[in-house]
């Protein structure tokens, strides 16, 4: 059974952080998406689209833009109803909220309802993938697989380990570190969509020998992804300095226990040091950019010129980031980037968002494009989705002045609908 998805298309042909941005992406302003078995047959016009399949069955989503699905590259399912907690820098805002709270992900129930709502939340907002840290409690995994599963959503998830300067009911070892995270990595890593990324926390709440335990286990599995945090504020870099005597810096700290690799995810990655720079680019390792979480909790302004070098990705980094909307998050980089000097094209926004985080999840043959074979999942975006975005977009003479207003001043109001492997939602 065939379904056509028609509105505007926008499909991104390159990466335009190496090509002029509006060289990168086609436009159709009367398109079509065709889809069957979950995944994407073919796109092009909707006169093409509807000879090659005259059967298939039609869904008229108007002028709306038909983009991939949003991918959120670095977010806290456990940390959503702590989302917005007031005043707070990143160590203080750990101890004081967030660990707290994860402490009662040792209640299977509470985890799953979290997991649920974190879902939902996700996709009401368009995003279609995420990448998330879970808590220490294996069944905190268990709980967010199971509820992307119920939802036909590609997940990466890893249990959170911490075995140092965590409170005694957050802490495992680097043995049960170890032990937890390969059985939940051989129950889940390629169960359905879901995908196990192996999750150090940070440096500071794992010993060398977790990190090396952790290490170990990514080289017997290089195929999984590894997800922590690098330099997000001063004053973690400070304390991993004094952690970690004999590193040469805090990526260091990572690449001395084997935990820095192509797969490799550092979330923030603000505040580096030339060599820290050059080898992320020399491994190919990812950097997932989180602006609203860096503005609210005052962590510093990423330089979103490593976009040209490095592989970057976008993410909310709920909650500490501000907002589950990538719309906002798109926004907040603009901001982030304008503050250093540099105006990002929409082009380049939107490439962030979704092929961008895919590629940087090592995915994008499967989430963040349009191309043929890939999961159908999208998001259709209303341009004037509130009377201030209206007015503006009425403006508008190139589709790229049409979309920036959502961008800019967009929320989930501009999320028309969001199809998951072909499934609509509502
Ligand atoms: N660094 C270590 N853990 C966290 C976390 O949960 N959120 C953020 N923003 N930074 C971290
Ligand atoms: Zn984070």
């Amino acid at each position: 059974m065939t379904m056509l998805i028609a509105g505007q298309l926008l499909a991104f042909t390159a990466d335009p952080f190496t090509v002029p941005p509006e060289d990168a992406a086609r436009h159709e302003t009367r398109g079509a998406v065709a889809v069957a078995d979950g995944r994407i047959i073919a796109t092009g016009t909707r006169g093409a689209m509807q000879a090659r399949f005259p059967d298939a069955t039609l869904r008229d989503h108007g002028d709306a833009l038909i983009l991939p699905g949003f991918v959120d590259a670095h977010m806290h399912y456990p940390q959503t109803a702590i989302i917005a907690s007031w005043g707070k820098r990143l160590i203080d805002w750990l101890n004081s909220y967030t660990f707290p709270e994860e402490a009662r992900f040792g209640d299977p129930a509470y985890a799953r309802r979290i997991a649920d709502r974190t879902l939902d939340l996700a996709r009401a907002h368009g995003t279609t993938s995420l990448a998330s840290y879970c808590t220490i409690h294996p069944a905190s995994v268990d709980a967010i697989f199971e509820a992307a599963a119920a939802r036909g959503m590609a997940v990466w998830a890893g249990k959170t380990c911490m075995d140092r300067n965590a409170p005694d009911d957050l802490r495992d070892t680097a043995q049960s570190a170890y032990d937890d995270s390969r059985a939940l990595l051989d129950r889940w890593h390629g169960a359905g969509r879901a995908r196990y990324a192996i999750t150090p926390r940070f440096s500071p709440t794992s010993t060398p020998d977790q990190l090396s335990a952790l290490g170990a286990l990514w080289a017997e599995h290089p195929d999984c992804l590894m997800q922590t945090h690098l330099s997000e504020q001063t004053d973690e870099i400070a304390w991993v300095r004094d952690l970690f005597p004999d590193a040469r810096d805090y990526l260091d700290t990572y690449e001395a226990h084997g935990v820095l690799g192509e797969r490799g995810l550092y979330g923030h990655a603000i505040h580096l040091e030339p060599r820290e720079i050059d080898r992320l680019r020399e491994t190919g390792a990812a950097l997932v950019h989180c602006p609203t979480s860096n503005t609210f909790i005052g962590s510093g302004l990423f330089d979103m010129g490593l976009a040209d070098t490095h592989r970057v990705g976008l993410a909310t980094d709920t909650g500490g980031g501000s907002n589950f909307s990538m719309l906002r998050t798109m926004a907040a980089a603009y901001e982030v980037a304008q503050l250093r000097g540099r105006a990002l094209h929409p082009a380049q926004l939107l490439w962030l968002a979704t092929e961008g985080s895919a590629r940087a999840l090592h995915a994008a043959d499967e989430i963040g494009t349009l191309a043929e074979g890939s999961a159908a999942d999208l998001v259709i975006l209303d341009l004037a989705s509130t009377p201030v975005i209206a007015q503006r977009h009425a403006r508008a003479e190139t589709l790229w002045e049409a979309v920036f207003p959502t961008i800019i001043m967009g929320d989930d109001r501009a999320i028309a609908e969001t199809y998951v492997a072909g499934q609509p939602s509502g």
